[in-house]
């Protein structure tokens, strides 16, 4: 009797005898060769698949505006235009990022939920919301940066007159592959909450606080975090920061594994991104990919300020940070 072991593939199976018999028969039993894709899943260079787009204020604010009259108050939680990708189907504005523009009108409340996903708002117009966090109730005002971590019961209001947009941002399209994101919605509208100091909370940065970290150091172009107290991200998904650029002057040339969202908080100008030119001014948001070169450029006239959130806090927790010209000596083994 002869050993199977010692048989030669072809004797084992006669069906099996070209490359092509190999690549289709295999992929009949999910079995799928590598060899014929190897440069598609082992690209030379980082390989977004979402593109630079940039969404203008004045073009998307009227239809929010709408939308504020004709989506009801127990329907304001939903009440956001989702910044998609053209590129991309779903809550993609980058391949990480999620960005949203939400309304809330006076006197309404969205209704309290808490989720696994982590959200950050910005505020674009308005005063006088509040958003309350696991019971903590926090005025909003116009530039200032809002987190509400994984899992915490939270709900957005407006007294008084006018209504208040936001820039939401958060870690959706990391719930594409782990599928863990879930919702539970508390059984009244507002989790209970008291009022607390808006200084003294470490989940609001008000604007004035960074705008004037951002003024007190040199050079024309700057950057900084937004971090906790102890200096360690404000959250294991995404990082916020904010910039400002002098007139007439430019940001340093970036290359980088992480994608971001920048939203233009003041000022006028364009950036770079791999050539090509996107002009904006107060209000836009735009959206870079990962490892495509940037470049920001303020106008002549006035001193502008850039807020941004972008993933690296999970992409450098897996490993997966690099910028151009990074130092490969040093690599941890
Ligand atoms: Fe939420």
């Amino acid at each position: 009797m002869v050993d199977p072991k010692t048989q030669s593939a072809s004797q084992l199976e006669p069906s099996i005898q070209t490359i092509d018999d190999v690549i289709k028969g295999a992929s009949n039993v999910n079995a799928v060769p590598l060899w014929p894709q190897m440069v598609k899943y082992n690209p030379p260079k980082p390989n977004p698949r979402c593109v630079p787009h940039i969404w203008r204020y004045e073009e998307v604010r009227p239809y929010l505006v709408r939308a504020g009259e004709l989506v009801k108050d127990k329907d304001a939680e939903r009440r956001v235009l989702m910044l998609v990708n053209p590129e991309r189907e779903g809550p993609y504005t980058t391949d990480t990022l999620y960005a949203g523009l939400q309304l809330v009108m006076p006197n309404e409340t969205a209704p309290a939920h808490r989720h696994t996903a982590f959200a950050m708002r910005f505020v674009i117009e308005g005063n006088g919301g509040f958003t309350a966090v696991h019971g903590k109730r926090i005025q909003m005002n116009r530039g200032d940066v809002i987190l509400t971590p994984t899992w915490n019961w939270h709900d957005h209001g407006k007294d008084g007159s006018g209504p208040m947009i936001w820039l939401d941002g958060l870690d959706l399209p990391s719930f594409i592959h782990f599928p863990v994101h879930f919702v539970e919605h508390f059984d009244k509208p507002r989790y209970p909450a008291e009022s607390v100091d808006t200084s003294q909370s470490p989940i609001v940065f008000p604007w004035s606080k960074m705008k004037k970290q951002l003024d007190d150091r040199p050079g024309e172009w700057v950057a900084e975090e937004y971090r906790k107290a102890d200096g360690s991200y404000v959250s294991k998904t995404l990082n916020p920061s904010a910039e400002r650029v002098n007139k007439g002057a430019s940001s340093r040339p970036r290359r980088e594994t992480t994608s971001s969202v920048y939203h233009v908080i003041m000022g006028g100008g364009y950036s770079n991104i791999n050539g090509e030119k996107f002009e904006w001014k107060e209000g836009d948001t735009f959206c870079i990919p990962s490892w495509y070169q940037y470049q920001h450029f303020a106008g002549p006239n006035e001193t502008v300020y850039l807020y941004r959130f972008d993933d690296k806090p999970m992409i450098e927790a897996l490993g997966f940070y690099r910028w151009e010209g990074m130092d490969t000596e040093d690599l941890v083994t």
